[in-house]
């Protein structure tokens, strides 16, 4: 694959999101979301680092967005943080919150770079975890006017709207393994989150329609790749019930406009679904322009036995904390290697089976990579550079791996890597570095990685560099 030419219009781009970046945790009246309650939890995150200052973005945007004008990017991939525009969650809006992401908006459309807004990125304003979080119905209905408001100031000028980032992550680790916030191990409420997020997706898709019609709608998920153990007919059920929960719970009522029967039935002993009120699914299947994947490794189960000890490692690392509601007889394996930094098994080929399944079940839909990347232990040369060799590798195989798809007929639109720059990584704190650019903890200072200039020839040149 090295030399593919990709399609002309093909989009390069990075990503990041709010809490991971911002800072300013305090600042010009922003309220408090999960995240900031999370981590000043003590024992949490991994040495109780927390986003209060994160990569200071809130403070050091312009420069940041000249680093993407720089990289020759043509989108940015950003998230609004909620409790920074609206600090209740409901009510009213904070001037300065919008203002901050509409200079930001303005800035980049200057630059002739596309931005690409994601309304949730797991930073929930508290109060409205106070009040029941996602496993409430109303919290649905907030996300809705939150949308409105944010969508009605910002419109048209933004390309593309995303409702959720990674809805699986806010409901199966914020609310049964709890290694996210709000830290919650409740199943049967995981399930209940599971439902008022693509409820509230629905809702929030409708509202961008009315009021961004120019703009396009995207939801972006982190679907697994599953594979069995064996091709025994009791792996191969194991694959199907993790399929379920992990994939088809989302894709099923945002694209099909409902759940699929096997997952009802697996977790029949954990919830009766009543949540689900007539016409919910059908709401939540708002026609997307593209749908956004996020990809790193993949999956490997097998049938449990119900005798030896349980297996809970598996290739996305948090998963192994999840206690999989209604999927009580299935191991999650450990991947043989290479990993990455956080664990995971470094496996392209699944990101090119991943979309050729897309495309197969789901013809006609537009997909676009909206994360990919890598952490690992990253050294500062004497002379201050970060020779990043296993990142480029890892990201010449994964775009390659797109490459194949495409060649396969999958409709992909874009790819962007995560992340611009390194950031708080949830409950591993800043132990563990996803960036192209670095950022010295210390100065805050940006610093190229080898990562970024070998990602700037592939942007330039649209073509995959050796
Ligand atoms: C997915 C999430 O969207 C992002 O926030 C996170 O940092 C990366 N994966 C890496 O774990």
């Amino acid at each position: 694959m090295s030399g593919f030419v990709f399609p002309e219009g093909f989009v390069w781009g990075s990503a990041t999101a709010a809490y991971q970046i911002e800072g300013a945790a305090k600042e010009d009246g922003r309220g408090p979301s999960i995240w900031d309650t999370y981590s000043h939890t003590p024992g949490r995150t991994r040495n109780g680092d927390t986003g209060d200052v994160a990569a200071d973005h809130y403070h050091r945007w312009a420069e940041d967005v000249e680093q993407i004008a720089a990289l020759g990017l043509g989108a940015y991939r950003f998230s609004i943080s909620w409790p920074r525009v609206q600090p209740g969650g409901s009510g009213d809006f904070n001037a300065a919150g919008v203002d901050f992401y509409s200079r930001l908006v303005d800035r980049l459309l200057e630059l002739g770079i596309a931005p690409v807004a994601t309304l949730y990125h797991w930073d929930l304003p508290q109060e409205l975890e106070d009040a029941g979080g996602w496993p409430a119905r109303d919290t649905a209905a907030r996300f809705a006017d939150y949308a409105a408001g944010i969508v009605g100031a910002l419109g048209d000028r933004v390309h593309t709207w995303t409702t959720f980032n990674e809805p699986w992550c806010s409901a199966y680790l914020g609310y049964a393994s709890g290694v996210h916030a709000p830290g919650r191990t409740e199943p049967a409420a995981a399930l209940a989150a599971v439902h008022h997020l693509n409820l509230a997706h629905g809702l929030a898709g409708r509202v961008i329609r009315d009021l961004a019609p120019a703009a396009r709608l995207s939801v972006t998920l982190n679907l697994h790749v599953i594979r069995p153990a064996s091709d025994s007919a009791a792996d191969r059920d194991a694959v199907r019930r993790i399929d379920a929960l992990a994939n088809r719970a989302f894709l099923g009522p945002m694209l099909d406009g409902a759940y699929p029967a096997d997952l009802l039935a697996d977790t029949a002993a954990v919830t009766d679904w009543s949540f689900v009120r007539d016409g919910d699914e059908r709401t939540a299947a708002v026609p997307l322009d593209v749908l956004g994947v996020n990809y790193y490794a993949t999956t490997l189960v097998r049938a449990w036995d119900g005798a030896s000890p349980r297996s809970e490692a598996d290739g996305h690392g948090a998963s192994a904390h999840t206690p999989w509601v209604g999927a009580g007889d299935v191991e999650f394996l450990p991947q043989p290697g290479p990993h990455t930094a956080m664990g995971w098994n470094i496996d392209p080929g699944g990101l090119t089976e991943l979309l050729l399944r897309l495309r197969r079940e789901y013809p006609g839909q537009p997909l676009m990579i909206t994360e990919n990347g890598a952490a690992f232990d990253d050294v500062v040369a004497p002379d201050g550079a970060v020779h990043d060799d296993e990142r480029v590798d890892y990201l010449r195989r994964h775009i390659a791996a797109v490459g194949d798809a495409l060649a396969g007929g999958a409709d992909v639109r874009g790819y962007f890597v995560w992340s611009l720059l390194d950031n708080f990584e949830w409950a591993y704190g800043y132990d563990r570095r996803f960036g192209i650019i670095r950022v010295d903890y210390d100065t805050l200072a940006r610093t190229w990685k080898d990562s970024a200039h070998w990602y700037r020839r592939l942007a330039t040149t649209n073509r995959l560099p050796d």
